[in-house]
């Protein structure tokens, strides 16, 4: 599945590759080190950010002390990078934490620096944020506690042109706008969130990953899913920005 994966990344030439955490499942300097070796084969630009299964759980020193001490060795000493070129700006922002392992949130700091960030970037510049935790349920699927404080990081979201939030978490794939979720966001923002690309970890669907087309004012999620021996095409999902509004092709 991994060979598969990185084959097709290499074919395709994606121009930026998003991972949306959990890169382990314990933590572990291990799986970190599986983790990065896999990372070291995408053949892309990468914006990473930690999941809550990269905090360890069962040990309590690390887990409080040192929460991020094997992802910032192992996978990148930064967990908010940023990404940006003439097209594109894409940041990470890190919503795991030991004390919310489950749930995630986000700070005053990381929402201000979505503002600053994004502040800088002229208007016709795509703007993504990827994290692990979601911002909106998943449609008809079972009910789970959504990121803490993703109000607040969503009105600094709208207030600086953001159009895409990537997340993951869910082991869930689905797309969405957010305002039916969050009554007073008045800006069309969507959401593509990723179910599990390698993991054997399923909650009732294949591997799957989403490859993401942006040519404004269309925007193409194709969900990619794992058969068995290759991944193939599955959900196609088209938006186009009309009036300010993504609306579903
Ligand atoms: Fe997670």
């Amino acid at each position: 599945m991994v060979a598969s994966l990185v084959d097709e990344l290499e074919s395709r030439k994606p121009s930026l590759v998003a991972v949306s955490g959990d890169l382990t499942q314990r933590a572990r300097a291990r799986q970190f080190r599986a983790a990065r070796a896999f990372l070291d084969r995408i053949p892309a630009p990468i914006v990473v950010v930690p999941g809550n299964h990269d905090i360890p759980l069962f040990n309590v020193v690390a887990r409080w002390l040192a929460p991020f001490g094997g992802y910032t060795r192992h996978i990148n000493p930064d967990p908010e990078p940023f990404f940006h070129d003439e097209d594109l700006a894409v940041m990470g922002v890190n919503t795991a934490r030991p004390g919310q392992w489950s749930d995630g949130m986000l700070s005053d700091r990381q929402i201000e620096r979505i503002r600053e960030r994004f502040g800088r970037i002229p208007e016709r510049v795509f703007k993504v944020v990827v994290t692990h935790h979601p911002f909106i349920p998943a449609p008809g699927g079972r009910a789970h506690a959504l990121v803490e404080r993703g109000f607040q990081a969503l009105a600094a979201a709208e207030s600086c042109g953001v159009d895409l939030l990537l997340a993951g978490h869910l082991h869930m794939t689905f797309t969405g706008d957010v305002r039916p979720h969050y009554l007073s966001i008045r800006r069309s923002m969507l959401v593509a969130q990723a179910g599990t690309s390698t993991s054997l970890r399923h909650r009732g669907e294949a591997n799957t990953y989403n490859w993401i087309v942006v040519d404004p004012p269309a925007l193409a999620f194709e969900q990619r899913g794992w058969s068995g021996s290759a991944f193939e095409p599955r959900v196609l999902t088209r938006y186009v920005k009309r009036d300010d509004e993504w609306i579903k092709d």
